[in-house]
């Protein structure tokens, strides 16, 4: 039936019409707020590529969370500038290492919301990279070096950093992080981390697996936040080439097979079909990370007066949803559940 019998504009005609038929809803459960802690006390530093996102020491974070929670948030995820860094990443799986404290504080203060643990290398380590360095091929065998004069001697090596991936999720969940989520990008490190969390009986904790991460331009501001920039080369030898669909396919598929639970995808925007080719085809809970670039592309445009920032803000967050992510990590999560309301 075409026109003039159908005419799409009466369903628009109203906002209750169009309330009534609107197809995607945002809900403020459906967002993880990414959150970034420091040593100190009573430390609010700000980042400066990211307006509203701040270094917090632990006793600053724990307030935060309790704001988070209050606004209907369910979720942050905790990202750790240690005080030291070195070769074997000491502070991601140290007992008293900075997660590990704002954990704690945040379970007892803030109980009913969820943690969740990024697993990474990069902040920890004096190299920056997302795992275990070595240099190549003059000392290979050497157990760690110092960074390469050359930018092509190097490896990021893939099983021994499993390791110490393994290693930081039990001390993470053993915190008291409700989800683990590996960020790393080596291969096997879900079966690894799956593997450490059963053998220390930690059987009931998620892993919520960065499945397909692209190597992306849109990380810069969260180096500056996480400062996690790698001190040379980059990361295009483990995060995915942003070309390849198919292997991001793959990549989810690898990450199921090793027991993830839940699967994302980050960047979100640029990628948004990646997401729905991932809603079409696996059954797990599907999350997408609008990253630190997303976020500040907008930031900048709303400060230049060139966009009208809360439209873009929910404007972007539906896309999201809307491509068939169910969780979305975003710097928005708090501004977008006051609007949300
Ligand atoms: C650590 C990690 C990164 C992000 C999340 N976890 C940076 C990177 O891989 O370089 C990016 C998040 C953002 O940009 O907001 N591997
Ligand atoms: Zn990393």
């Amino acid at each position: 039936m075409a026109f003039p019998v159908t005419r799409l504009r009466r369903l628009r005609r109203t906002a209750e019409l169009r309330n009534l038929v609107c197809e995607t809803r945002l809900t403020p459960d459906a967002f993880v707020y990414p959150m970034f802690v420091c040593p100190g006390e009573g430390v609010r530093k700000a980042v400066g590529s990211m307006p509203g996102v701040f270094n917090l020491s632990v006793d600053e974070a724990v307030k935060e969370a309790r704001e988070v929670h209050s606004l209907g948030v369910p979720s942050v995820i905790l990202f750790g500038l240690p005080d030291k860094k070195d070769e074997v990443a000491t502070g991601a799986w140290a007992e008293d290492g900075i997660v590990q404290q704002a954990a704690r504080a945040m379970k007892r203060e803030v109980p009913g919301l969820l943690l969740m643990g990024d697993v990474c290398l990069c902040e920890y380590m004096s190299h920056g990279h997302c795992g275990i360095v070595k240099s190549a091929p003059q000392s290979l065998g050497a157990a760690v070096a110092a960074p390469p004069a050359v930018k092509t001697d190097y490896e990021i090596v893939n099983d021994a950093s499993l390791e110490l991936l393994a290693r930081t999720s039990v001390s993470l969940a053993n915190a008291g992080i409700d989800i683990i989520a590996p960020s790393d990008m080596m291969d096997g490190r879900v079966g690894a981390i799956r593997r450490a969390l059963d053998d220390a009986g930690l059987i009931n904790t998620p892993i919520l697996s960065y499945a397909a991460k692209f190597a992306s331009g849109y990380y810069g501001p969260f180096r500056e936040a996480a400062d996690s920039a790698p001190q040379f080369g980059d990361r295009r030898s483990y995060q995915m080439d942003g070309a390849n669909i198919h292997e991001a396919m793959r990549e989810i598929e690898a990450d199921i097979e090793e027991g993830a639970d839940m699967i994302m995808v980050k960047p979100a925007m640029p990628y948004l079909d990646v997401i729905a080719a991932a809603r079409e085809r696996f059954e797990l809970p599907l999350a997408a990370y609008q990253v630190s670039g997303e976020f500040a592309m907008i930031e900048a445009a709303a400060q230049n007066g060139w966009i009208e920032r809360d439209r873009v803000m929910m404007e972007s967050l539906l896309s999201i949803r809307r491509a068939g992510a169910s969780i979305i990590l975003t710097y928005y999560a708090k501004d977008a559940a006051k609007l949300l309301g």
